[in-house]
């Protein structure tokens, strides 16, 4: 428990350590980072309530935030016994060639209930692929109440480059606003 408080604190400066944030994402990460730190401050506490009171005990209920912790939990597939898109699938979007997404129990339910604004903690991972090889991560978790894009920590990689890696990520906040609080993928799961 206290561990997870500490992971994500850990989690937000050295976010963009690791691969190579040499392409147009540094530029975008480095200009964010001082508006975010008080932002993920706040939002890691409330998102590790969430995890901790939330829906199950699973420690693997909500994803770490901040790539260096956050990359070697997608790798490890933390996320692969969550409720799963049946298949890979192409994207509606610009998420490489195909996708495949993964609901936490939190978001799953809000869903399924048709809730207009999901619960801190609530999270999304999916897969994308390039033909059969998986090639990276797009993340969303859930960090305060409010229905808006800063409410969502956001994070997506490819191969070795980190497109989003903060909460309130402009770059991915204008292309989801059309979702049900920001979440896209059609419901329910295909
Ligand atoms: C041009 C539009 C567009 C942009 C920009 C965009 N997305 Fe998406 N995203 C989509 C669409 C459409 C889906 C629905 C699934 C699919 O077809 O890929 C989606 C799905 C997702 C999902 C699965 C959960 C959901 O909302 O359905 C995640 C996670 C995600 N995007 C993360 C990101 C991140 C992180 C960024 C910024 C780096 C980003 N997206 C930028 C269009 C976009």
């Amino acid at each position: 428990m206290g561990d997870s408080g500490a992971g994500n604190d850990d989690a937000q400066g050295p976010g963009d350590g690791g691969t190579g944030s040499s392409d147009g994402a540094a530029d975008g990460s480095s200009a964010g980072e001082g508006a975010s730190e008080g932002a993920s401050e706040g939002a890691s506490e409330g998102a590790t309530e969430g995890a901790t009171e939330g829906t199950t005990g699973d420690a693997n209920e909500v994803p770490p935030m901040g790539g260096a912790d956050l990359l070697p939990w997608l790798e490890a597939a933390n996320y692969a016994d969550w409720a799963a898109e049946s298949g890979v699938h192409a994207s509606a979007g610009p998420h490489g060639g195909g996708v495949r997404t993964f609901l936490n129990a939190s978001l799953f339910a809000s869903l399924a209930g048709g809730v207009d604004t999901h619960e801190v903690g609530a999270a999304v991972v999916k897969e994308l692929y390039d033909g059969e090889s998986l090639t990276g991560w797009a993340v969303m978790v859930k960090v305060t109440a409010a229905p808006d894009g800063d409410s969502w920590y956001w994070y997506e990689i490819i191969g070795a480059s980190i497109y989003a890696d903060d909460v309130g990520e402009a770059l991915c906040v204008g292309c989801h606003t059309t979702g049900a609080d920001f979440v896209r993928t059609p419901f329910p799961l295909q």
